[in-house]
């Protein structure tokens, strides 16, 4: 079948609000930047942004990592860039599962070449210390992968400790905080987290397409002794480590490392726009500042947990380990679930998400985060929430939900 132009109307999506587990709307302050003009990227402009986001991202990161820059591709090029640079084909690699993306770092380490350990409990609860040390103990990993927030459970995994049980046991620590970086605390070098990626899509409210990622000392050790420079860029000086080559080119953080650093050695073909983007959400949250952002997130989680409890819902999982910025939602027995997002989308062009594997059909998923992470957006998805609801029979108290909604707010304030 071919296609002629002139059967197209310009791109012209409707306006809603996304208040799934991510993405959400990005702000348009993000946007605009992403309309800015491409430069090259060698150009001294440009690599002055490249600097300046560096820059930025190390605050966001909390941490005073030289090595903070950005892995072109979605969340997981971030996980995918920091997993096969550090895994050596044998390594031992522990994975705590709390949830789908904890199934996803077990299928990067193992096709890594890695032994790997994944260790489940019940999804909607998280991993206490101990547990985690006798883990670690007893496998000896060279490399413990978590996630921070995982959006599938809407949990959020307490990591202060873990890194300081990593290191007695003399084990890196990667973090993936696609979910939380920007909406949560994340103090990356108070932690000890060796090696942390993240993604836009979520509390930093931007698109998908980049993974902002920092490194320490230890973890880029293990890095450099891997680096192979590509044989068309060699030149009398190209000296390799000694250890083996990292098995993939493009997610080679040797080659990314050597491309952000002063040397400016060619690797990729620089995704401009979505650099430009990066930069705009990490100005944007900074000059807010992340401990009003924090706060902001915390806000917006706590009035969606009052009008969800108001109108007579269930929040899911353990209260005590909830992320600030997704609520997982009990669908309550003889409602279908599928019918109400579908309602949500065609009468108030609102998304929420349903969840994956066990919880598939079991919670909903309502995100608040980045630049939807609001009192407007809050209220109006709880107003649109109970009218479909109500019109599905479900019995509930009517203008409750808002109402619980605006007494936290009030009270937050
Ligand atoms: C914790 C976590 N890790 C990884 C991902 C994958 O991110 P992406 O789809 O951007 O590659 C997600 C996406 O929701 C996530 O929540």
């Amino acid at each position: 079948m071919r296609s002629s132009p002139d059967e197209f109307d310009d791109l012209n999506p409707s306006p809603g609000l996304l208040m799934g587990p991510g993405p959400v709307n990005a702000d348009p302050r993000v946007l605009r930047a992403m309309s800015a003009p491409l430069l090259g990227q060698f150009d001294p402009q440009f690599r002055d942004y490249m600097r300046q986001t560096s820059g930025l991202y190390r605050e966001v990161f909390q941490t005073r990592n030289p090595w903070t820059l950005l892995v072109d591709g979605t969340s997981r090029s971030g996980i995918e860039a920091a997993l096969v640079s550090l895994i050596e084909p044998g390594d031992r690699v522990l994975v705590p599962v709390f949830g789908r993306f904890g199934h996803l770092k077990v299928e990067i380490a193992r096709r890594c070449g890695a032994e790997v350990r994944g260790v489940e409990i019940e999804w909607g609860s998280v991993f206490d210390a101990e547990r985690l040390e006798r883990e670690v103990k007893a496998f000896r990993p060279m490399l413990v992968a978590v996630s921070h927030g995982d959006t599938s459970t809407t949990m959020a995994q307490p990591l202060d400790g873990l890194g300081a049980i990593c290191r007695a046991h003399d084990a890196l620590l990667y973090v993936d905080a696609t979910a939380t970086l920007g909406g949560m605390d994340l103090p990356v070098d108070r932690w000890h987290l060796d090696i942390v990626s993240a993604g836009l899509q979520k509390c930093l409210g931007g698109p998908s397409g980049i993974a902002p990622l920092t490194l320490n000392a230890r973890a880029e050790s293990r890095i450099v002794r891997r680096r192979h420079t590509e044989q068309g860029l060699r030149n009398a000086d190209t000296m390799d480590g000694e250890g083996p080559v990292i098995r993939s080119n493009y997610f080679d953080l040797a080659g990314i490392m050597d491309y952000w650093s002063e040397k400016a050695l060619n690797h990729h073909t620089e995704a401009t726009t979505m650099l430009y983007g990066a930069r705009e959400c990490a100005r944007i949250l900074l000059k807010e500042g992340l401990a009003h952002a924090f706060a902001r997130h915390d806000a917006a989680s706590r009035a969606m947990v009052a009008g969800i409890t108001a109108m007579g819902l269930k929040p899911f999982g353990d209260p005590r380990h909830k992320m600030a910025n997704v609520t997982g939602v009990c669908i309550p027995e003889g409602v279908d679930g599928d019918k109400v997002r579908r309602a949500l989308l065609e009468d108030f062009h609102i998304e929420i998400g349903t969840s994956f594997g066990p919880l598939h059909g079991r919670i909903w998923r309502i995100g608040a985060m980045g630049y939807n992470a609001r009192r407007d957006a809050v209220l109006v998805t709880l107003g649109a929430l109970e009218a479909v609801l109500a019109g599905e029979g479900v019995m509930l108290p009517r203008g409750a939900a808002v109402d619980a909604a605006r007494a936290a707010y009030r009270s937050a304030n």
